[in-house]
């Protein structure tokens, strides 16, 4: 399995300096993720394309679109620079329309992931075309949150079904939750509060990778 790549969430970061902010990670960051949240699919707002417009940096932009109807989010963000897009199933209903959408991301110059959260369950992504499976390992909707570890056997089952699919987790993500993920078989680490809340960011990173 390739080397795991630690993206970092701006959803912990301080938003009155993101630049500065994401600056002081990217040395040491594979990707960087821009959480969406509509106060609708989940109960917090976070904030819009042109936020991520704003921030300058060389690192992939990974939008994890926490909205009820992503469809109709994809050009702005792909228009601000996203390398990388993430809808959730539950916003999506059936198996068709998510194919649809991966589809249309992908047109668009993106890879294409598809999130489940810790309830659902993954056989609704089986034998999928799809670039990235986000395991939700908290309930989305804010960062700080307790890791479910109630999510790793999840994690085994979908690398053994899809040995060559990015499986990223993403909440509540640290040194030790990491390794637990990545021993699962994940290879795309997000974290928020334990980079941006760390003395250290750089090491914490390197934690991540183990
Ligand atoms: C959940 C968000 C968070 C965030 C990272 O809705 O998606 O998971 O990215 O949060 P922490 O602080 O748990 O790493």
């Amino acid at each position: 399995m390739s080397q795991v790549l630690i993206t970092p969430s701006i959803l912990s970061a301080d938003f009155a300096k993101l630049q500065e902010e994401v600056d002081s990670i990217a040395p040491y960051s594979d990707w960087l993720q821009v959480d969406v949240m509509d106060g609708h699919f989940v109960p917090n707002l976070s904030f819009g394309a042109p936020v991520m417009k704003a921030i300058k940096t060389d690192l992939p932009l990974d939008v994890h679109l926490m909205v009820t109807n992503p469809a109709e989010r994809i050009d702005e963000f792909v228009e601000a620079g996203a390398s990388h897009v993430t809808f959730h199933a539950e916003a999506v209903p059936g198996r068709a329309n998510q194919e649809h959408l991966v589809k249309v991301i992908r047109a668009k110059g993106c890879t294409a992931g598809i999130a489940i959260n810790p309830e659902s369950h993954h056989d609704l992504i089986q034998t999928m075309d799809i670039d990235l499976v986000l395991c939700m390992t908290v309930h989305p909707g804010k960062g700080g949150q307790q890791f479910l570890e109630s999510v790793l056997p999840k994690i085994k089952e979908i690398r053994l079904q899809h040995p060559d699919v990015m499986i990223q987790v993403d909440g509540g993500i640290n040194a030790e939750t990491g390794k637990l993920c990545r021993e699962a078989g994940a290879n795309n680490l997000v974290a928020g509060s334990y980079i941006f809340k760390s003395k250290d960011r750089k090491k914490a990173i390197e934690a991540l990778r183990g």
